[in-house]
This record gives C-alpha cells, structure tokens and sequence, in this order.
C-alpha cells in the first residue's frame, strides 16, 4: 500500500516514519510512504502556500492552486483518494481504518488549523477526515496516527494475522487487561483464573473482562457491540455485581 502525503512540513515525517513497525513494513517492500512538500506544486517566486482570508478575519488560508496541483500531479499514475485532515472531517475510526486499508493508494492532505480553501474539499477528495474533537496546529500529526492505524490492517504488516482481529475494537470492545512476570508487583497480584493452565476458562475470563472494562469505561461503546446469549448473560452479572457494589 502507498500512502502519498502533502505538506509544508516534510521534515516533521522523517523520524516518525524510520521507525517500528512502519519501518519494517516499508523495509518488506508492504508499505511506501512518499512525502510531498506542497511548496514544490506552486508557480510563483515566493512559492506561497496561502493567502489571506477573503472577507477578512485572522490567519491565513491555504490556495487550492499548489493542493489541486499536487494531488493531480499524484493522480498521473494513479487514481487515489485524497483524504483532507481538518478538524471539521468525520471522525476517524476503526471502520474508516480498514476501509482506507482496502485501497492500493490513498493521498493524505495536511491542512492547517487556520483553514482550506474550501474548494478542496468540494471537489478534489474523497472525505474530509477528523481524528478528534480538538484542533491540532497541522494535519500532520493526523496523518501519522490514520498512517499507522491503517498499515496496522494491511496484511503483512502486524506480525501474527490474529492479533489485528483480536485487538480493542474488533469487535468494538475494549482489550482485556494484560499480566506478565512477575505475578506479584508490589502486593499486586496478577488474577489467578490466568494460572489455571485451562485455556477455555481463560479465554472465558478474558471475555467477561473485555466486557466489564468497556461497559465500565467506554459505555458509548456497548449499544454497537453483538453480544452472544452467554455474553449477555455475563454482562447482566457484571451489572449486578456493580449493583451491590455500589450499595455497600
Ligand atoms: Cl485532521 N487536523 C487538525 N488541524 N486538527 C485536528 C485534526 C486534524 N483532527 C483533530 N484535530
């Protein structure tokens, strides 16, 4: 998979990207990351990326001449989407993450908080997208976390194929807690169903745990989630065990 990314910051993407698994992958030939200094697709002497605002206001406004310049410049060879990151996009999120995974090539946008002209996002992308509900100075660190969120579901990229289905999220639970050695840190003690050596039992508690966790932590999550009959069953016996909890 190609990721294309457009920028006035290029050097902000050199670190992040020579490292870890994104490394590895792009090493393995799985991933390719091309970073595009969007002051390279202007015309004139200054190369200036943006404007003023028409009707006036703070702040400048990035010209759609160097973003359709640069993602048409891309699409010679391809026919890519093109993602604009703004905090005014859909929320970015797991469904969004295998979707853009399923594409050969996706061009990323890094707009500014000031704002696009908004004829970029009228006619040259797909989607504009949002990691969340604050304002970054840039896309740029938008684009680094949609980047790794999205090599996580190519194939090849995550070293065993279980584990991207098993995470949070999969299922739109929460991940069951972790223990390692030792099994007592400091007076605590990691759960002793995890010893019992019967991996039905663990896997059962494992499930009960991913469920009380996201119906403790993340209850927005719960009305998107399919429980089986037995999950249900044990998410009513979370419920009233938090029940006399409460009352003592
Ligand atoms: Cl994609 N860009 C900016 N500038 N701020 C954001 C964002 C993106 N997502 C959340 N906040």
């Amino acid at each position: 998979m190609r990721f294309d990314i457009i920028t006035i910051f290029p050097e902000m993407f050199t670190s992040v990207f020579s490292g870890g698994i994104i490394k590895k992958a792009q090493e393995k030939g799985l991933l390719q990351v091309v970073v595009h200094n969007l002051r390279d697709f202007t015309a004139d002497k200054h190369r200036q990326v943006d404007d003023r605002p028409f009707g006036g206001g703070e702040g400048m406004v990035f010209k759609p001449e160097p973003i359709f310049a640069a993602v048409e410049s891309i699409r010679r060879t391809s026919q890519a989407p093109a993602y604009l990151l703004s905090p005014q996009g859909r929320k970015f999120d797991d469904r969004l993450a295998r979707d853009m995974a399923r594409r050969r090539q996706v061009i990323l946008i890094c707009g500014r908080y000031e704002g696009v002209d908004e004829r970029v996002g009228q006619s040259l992308v797909a989607e504009e997208v949002s990691i969340g509900d604050y304002v970054l100075t840039g896309g740029e660190p938008a684009a680094v976390v949609i980047l790794d969120a999205v090599s996580r579901f190519v194939p090849g990229v995550v070293g065993k194929k279980g584990s991207v289905e098993h995470d949070s999220f999969s299922r739109g639970l929460l991940d069951f807690p972790h223990y390692t050695r030792p099994r007592d840190f400091r007076g605590m003690k990691a759960p002793q169903a995890l010893f019992s050596g019967d991996h039905r039992k663990i896997a059962a508690w494992r499930r009960r745990k991913a469920l009380e966790k996201t119906w403790l932590k993340r209850p927005d999550l719960m009305s998107a989630v399919e429980l089986s009959p037995e999950e249900a069953a044990v998410l009513d016996e979370i419920r009233q065990e938090q029940k006399e909890r409460n009352k003592s």
